[in-house]
């Protein structure tokens, strides 16, 4: 077996923006916050995406520094905003969304040195979200095509209908080597793959198979997690916190998911350590806090 490596090289790449809350703002989509919190948990973490030539988009590229992220592979659009998500939050911290239409990371360019990074990195995660134009599906698939040495991480990160995913999902699937849904995307995906009524564990079992994943994670929020390689299944239960915000918490997770999955550890472990971070974020606000591995620890001591 090789060593693990002290540090891998995980990429993000899709949609950054600004969620914007009533009185504040954070950095946010689901490929940045992942990105973000691959940095923060110690490894070596690009974020691939596209911003306006605006304030909004500067500040983006300002925010990204304070996780020491690289910004070059930062795209700047010289015609389309950045993006931006109106956020708002009910009682127990859960959010509802709207996204802004036709935005930077909407035109997303596959470059030579895309290919590079594709070509290079350990891990990458993409989503639903920026596959919403066609600049960026052919972008997102090109950037898959070159990280065949990758672990690609499929986290779907969408309330969208089975139909408006019809396109998008399919071949997301092909190109995956891991499944990171929650218990919403996965009843999507038994409807777009017509395969209702089906017991999950045998749905996920044909997602196994027919996919070839290596992983296939299923999160039920405050519920906890549910990770399958194909041969063991590992359930963990939630952890009892105070939620302030959930907004991210899956993108914690799987970045939790991914730091444990690269350095070989078992299953069990994974669930654990990817649980822990998912229900850290609850009690944060926004989806990116700003964090080390020793506040994680406490957090885990304090529970
Ligand atoms: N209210 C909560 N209490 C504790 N942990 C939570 C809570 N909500 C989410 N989590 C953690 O974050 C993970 C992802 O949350 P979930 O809401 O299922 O995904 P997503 O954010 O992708 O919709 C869960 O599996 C769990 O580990
Ligand atoms: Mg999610």
């Amino acid at each position: 077996m090789t060593q693990p490596k002290e540090k891998y090289t995980i990429a993000g790449i899709g949609e950054v923006l600004w969620d914007i809350y009533r009185d504040h703002r954070h950095v946010g989509g689901a490929p940045a916050n992942f990105a973000i919190h691959a940095a923060q948990l110690g490894d070596e973490s690009v974020l691939v995406s596209r911003v306006g030539d605006d304030g909004m988009g500067r500040e983006l590229i300002q925010a990204l520094r304070q996780w020491r992220l690289p910004v070059e592979t930062i795209q700047i659009d010289e015609k389309k905003p950045t993006g931006t998500v109106m956020v708002s939050l009910n009682v127990k911290g859960v959010p509802s969304f709207r996204c802004s239409q036709d935005v930077a990371f909407d035109y997303l360019q596959f470059t030579p040195a895309l290919e590079t990074i594709a070509k290079n990195c350990d891990a990458v995660l993409f989503g639903t979200l920026a596959q919403r134009s066609s600049a960026t599906r052919k972008t997102i698939w090109h950037f898959l095509q070159s990280a065949k040495k990758a672990v690609r991480v499929f986290d779907v990160n969408s309330r969208a209908s089975a139909e408006a995913l019809r396109e998008i999902v399919p071949p997301s699937l092909e190109a995956a080597t891991v499944l990171k849904v929650n218990r919403h995307e996965l009843d999507m995906m038994q409807v777009l793959l017509r395969r209702e009524g089906e017991v999950r564990r045998k749905f996920i079992d044909f997602l196994l198979k027919k996919y070839h994943l290596k992983l296939v994670a299923i999160t039920y929020g405050e519920g906890g997690c549910e990770i399958f390689d194909g041969q063991t299944a590992c359930k963990i239960d939630g952890l009892s916190v105070k939620e302030i915000d959930t907004t991210g918490a899956g993108d914690a997770f799987a970045a939790g998911l991914i730091h444990k999955l690269l350095r070989g550890a078992p299953l069990r472990e994974i669930a654990e350590y990817a649980n822990l971070l998912g229900a850290f974020l609850c009690t944060q606000s926004g989806a990116t806090p700003i964090f080390t591995t020793q506040d994680l620890e406490n957090f885990r001591e304090s529970l």
